[in-house]
């Protein structure tokens, strides 16, 4: 297990097992002992947030990188998600620009969900960066899925062991279809990844549970209505307030997280305010 002096003035912890915020810290300025210091706080806080940072797209990507190769954009929906000059930085956005979104997920809720879980190789990590957001709305929500993974009772947690699950890689976490998917399919033909439930952290060792999103989940071998009943029962444990951070933009915020022990989704928000985010996602490597 990781294990990090939270007692270190820049380090203060947000809420539990999950979440710290760094102090005095410029990420386009990094260098080697600072990133050392994020990543042991990163595997030992799950997420992390950064204030007051002022970064272009290169220097997103630079500081992203320091964590491995970048991962290209999700597959889009509606719109232009990503940076024709940079390809990996993702925009976030509800802003239309003369009839065009300029990035994906709008609005409207996103559903809780760990990124691109329905590919092979998700990406090891997120980095989220806050240019314009309106503030008090649009919260972002982040669990624990090791925490989860502790909380379930021991029949149900019997009952995932050695079990995998398929993630639908058709709709995006705020429902929206995918290009070049059909809006319904059986559930043999739903595309997307097949992951073990339960995901052993390469790097910390510890256990988590790993549902990616719930919208046409399939647990494999199972009827599909025994599937249905375990993933209900599941997802009964996400978003407790004992496993779950809140974090409430400012501009200038930076939240990096870990995709394999957490979930997140955003509250929905008044789709007149502009709310304008770039992230990057770090690749992974095959969950097990
Ligand atoms: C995401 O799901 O990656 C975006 C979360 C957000 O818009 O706050």
């Amino acid at each position: 297990m990781a294990s990090l002096d939270t007692t270190t003035p820049e380090i203060v912890p947000l809420a539990g097992s999950l979440g710290a915020e760094l102090h005095g810290i410029d990420l386009a300025r990094l260098d080697a002992a600072g990133f050392a210091l994020i990543k042991r706080a990163w595997l030992a806080h799950k997420v992390l947030r950064f204030r007051g940072q002022r970064l272009d797209d290169d220097a997103l990507a630079g500081f992203s990188e320091r964590f491995g190769p970048l991962d290209k954009a999700p597959i889009k929906a509606a719109g232009r998600t990503y940076q024709p000059s940079r390809p990996e930085v993702t925009v976030i956005s509800n802003i239309i620009l003369d009839g065009q979104a300029i990035g994906g997920l709008g609005a409207g809720e996103s559903i809780w969900h760990t990124d691109m879980s329905y590919n092979d190789i998700p990406p090891d990590a997120s980095v989220l960066y806050s240019i314009e957001v309106p503030v008090g709305h649009g919260d972002t929500w982040f669990c624990d899925m090791e925490a989860v993974l502790d909380s379930l009772p021991p029949e149900l947690r019997a009952q995932i062991e050695g079990r995998s699950c398929k993630h639908d890689s058709s709709r995006n976490s705020a429902g929206e279809l995918r290009a070049g998917f059909r809006a319904s399919y059986a559930p043999e033909d739903q595309p997307g990844a097949v992951h073990p439930l339960i995901r052993t952290h390469p790097e910390t060792g510890r256990r988590a549970l790993f549902l990616g999103r719930r919208r046409n989940a399939h647990v494999i071998g199972l009827p599909l209505a025994e599937s249905q009943a375990l993933l209900e029962a599941l997802w009964q444990h996400v978003g407790t307030p004992a496993t779950t951070w809140i974090q409430r933009w400012q501009e200038g915020d930076v939240i990096i997280w870990d995709n394999r022990c957490t979930m997140h989704r955003r509250d929905e928000f008044d789709p007149s305010l502009r709310r304008l985010m770039h992230r990057t996602q770090i690749q992974g490597s095959r969950p097990r």
